[in-house]
């Protein structure tokens, strides 16, 4: 979204409950134009004192929109039918209570319920349908665990290809480095993907059973790319390492694999508040690997986290 708003807008901001400081602190560094206005759990509105210099797009956020009014929800209600725009409507903490159907690059609005310290309040909010902003109302996850799944990585698979929009074709051959213990494979095994999943760590059964799946089991400073089973189309990043550590050492594999990679999927994990500042530098250090960062988003289904989708 490029803005050339006037002085008075405003823009909210969904994000996980936890991670307000998060995105306080990329939006004090990153978009200087926005001051601080309101927050409650999972929910944050700046004001722009001027024009933004550049698209607006945290990384610590699910979804976001520019404000337009806030009131009852009949005064909402009844300004969201003047404007005569499809109009979602959830609340903040993720009940769906009207769900539209939004073109690509549409225009849409959504009335959000905000109901905080014993008060609630209705904001009208307007955002464009594109990758930058989520699919689905506020970005809450529009699937469930399987009771079989080996953990709740799996939900990350599932909301990070619908997030960037991706639908994986069954037979496509994907990596997962940092696989243990296997929720995101199984998730790509049952979309008919062949998985390798790279862990010193052990895979679970449902996994290992699978005739589909292929474990090296090692670390990746250990690992050398020309064992890699296949020419692999989809990469899945997901260790509990460091930012920059994962990302220098999943260099040498991005390199081997770039001719035949359609996407790759790179959890990053905050692992110290201080490392809020580096994010543009990780996201550069993406695009020097030879892909370009489609977007940077925080997931539901994220702890202290967020997903690079890269091409
Ligand atoms: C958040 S868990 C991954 C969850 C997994 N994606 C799933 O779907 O269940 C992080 C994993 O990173 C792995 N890991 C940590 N350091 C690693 C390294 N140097 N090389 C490979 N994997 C590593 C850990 O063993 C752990 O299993």
């Amino acid at each position: 979204m490029t803005q050339n708003q006037a002085s008075t807008t405003f823009f909210y901001f969904l994000c996980n409950p936890g991670s307000e400081a998060f995105l306080k602190e990329e939006i004090r560094l990153i978009y200087p134009e926005l001051s601080f206005a309101y927050s409650t759990d999972g929910f944050l509105t700046f004001k722009a004192s001027r024009v933004l210099g550049k698209t607006l797009r945290p990384v610590f956020c699910r979804h976001f929109g520019k404000f337009i009014m806030r009131g009852s929800l009949e005064e909402v209600e009844n300004k969201a039918k003047q404007m005569d725009l499809p109009t979602r409507y959830y609340s903040k903490d993720g009940e769906i209570y009207r769900e539209v159907s939004i073109k690509y690059g549409e225009v849409a609005l959504e009335i959000i319920r905000v109901y905080a310290q014993g008060k609630e309040q209705f904001y009208l909010g307007e955002f464009k349908n594109t990758v930058l902003t989520s699919p689905h109302p506020g970005g809450f996850s529009s699937a469930t665990l399987p009771t079989d799944a080996p953990s709740r990585a799996y939900l990350k698979v599932i909301d990070g290809l619908e997030y960037a929009g991706i639908k994986l074709s069954s037979g496509d051959h994907a990596l997962e480095i940092g696989s243990s213990p296997g929720g995101a494979t199984y998730a790509l095994l049952e979309k008919g993907l062949k998985v390798e999943g790279l862990d010193p760590a052990l895979m679970s059964e449902i996994c290992l059973r699978h005739p589909n799946f292929h474990h090296h089991h090692t670390s990746i400073q250990e690992f050398k790319v020309f064992d890699l089973k296949n020419h692999i189309h989809w990469l899945f990043v997901d260790m509990n390492l460091p930012p920059e550590g994962t990302l220098a050492e999943i260099e040498k594999v991005v390199e081997k694999i770039r001719p035949s990679l359609k996407g790759a999927f790179i959890t990053l994990k905050m692992t110290k508040f201080d490392l809020v500042k580096r994010v543009p530098m990780y996201l550069n250090i993406v695009e020097k690997m030879g892909l370009k960062v489609v977007v940077a988003t925080q997931l539901s289904s994220h702890k202290q986290e967020f997903l690079i989708y890269a091409e």
